[in-house]
């Protein structure tokens, strides 16, 4: 089975599916992007996915493409078209085509819109979770707007790639100060030896994700404690748990970070539990 993809109000098989050449996000990264969780079919969290969307086009100036209700339609054809059953579905929005100048269109340009979605394996993540993943950490050098969740991933790409050649899964930012700031592509956590919970409060440092908007309900369901703060990579090596989350592995246990093992070097009770109470709290639709 061929897999679609949705490209500017069409569904087309992948090898057809083709954005222009003078599209703004390939030229300049100019545009946004969101990946969901699908399981069972069915979208995790879509509503605060939209919002945010809507949140970082209304950051950027770049309009709405459709209706959140409309958007929700297109996500769905491109997960049953692909037959989903659990998986992400990821869209993005550029600000459209023009000749390359780097000011806005003049006159204002349609923005483009493309939908994919694939399966994920349920057993290899099931296995990263049991494993837990080691880490790196790196100094943050992306730009001073994060929250934005642009297309624009060079420092992210590259994050990751050293993690992967120095045998770790994903990489740490760490900020000047000397604090954790986020994962390349998930949200930072850690546990402390008092068993608090502690995650770095969602300012202009970090993306404000969905799935950690989530976690601090499971958090409170367990009657945890929970801080927002900065938290330093000293204080990651000494804690008793480290985590990372986001919509492509939930809750995902960290037992390395740099050379230093995190707690007993396994996954701990703490980040196992909010792992497996997570899918009570979201939204499925
Ligand atoms: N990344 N921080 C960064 C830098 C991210 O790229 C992501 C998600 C998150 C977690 O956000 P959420 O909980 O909304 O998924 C935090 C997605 C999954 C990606 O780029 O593939």
């Amino acid at each position: 089975m061929s897999r679609i993809a949705y490209v500017n109000g069409r569904y087309l098989p992948m090898r057809t599916a083709m954005v222009h050449v003078e599209d703004r996000g390939y030229q300049f990264g100019d545009g946004v992007y969101e990946v969901c969780e699908v399981r069972e079919g069915r979208l995790i969290d879509e509503r605060r996915h939209l919002a945010r969307l809507k949140r970082s086009l209304d950051e950027l100036r770049i309009r709405q493409p459709m209706s959140p209700r409309a958007l929700g339609v297109v996500l769905r054809e491109v997960i049953a078209r692909n037959r989903i059953g659990y998986g992400t579905v990821y869209l993005q929005v550029t600000r459209g085509v023009a000749r390359r100048d780097h000011a806005f269109p003049v006159p204002e340009v349609t923005p483009s819109l493309v939908v994919t979605a694939r399966p994920l394996s349920g057993a290899r993540n099931m296995a990263l979770a049991a494993t837990g993943i080691a880490v790196i950490s790196m100094p943050d050098n992306r730009w001073g707007r994060v929250d934005i969740k642009t297309i624009g991933l060079l420092p992210n790409v590259l994050a990751r790639q050293s993690a992967i050649e120095q045998g770790a899964r994903d990489a740490w930012f760490v900020d000047k100060d000397g604090a954790v700031t986020e994962g390349a592509s998930a949200n930072a956590w850690i546990v402390t030896q008092a068993g608090t919970v502690v995650t770095r409060p969602a300012d202009h440092g970090i993306l404000s994700g969905i799935a950690r908007t989530v976690l601090f309900e499971v958090i409170k369901g367990q009657g945890l404690t929970v801080e927002e703060r900065a938290f330093t990579l000293q204080e990651a090596y000494d804690a008793r748990e480290a985590f990372v989350t986001a919509a492509t592995q939930i809750v995902l246990p960290v037992v390395r970070i740099d050379r230093h093992a995190v707690g007993d070097g396994k996954p701990g009770p703490v980040a196992t539990a909010l792992r497996r109470e997570f899918h009570r709290y979201a939204e499925q639709s």
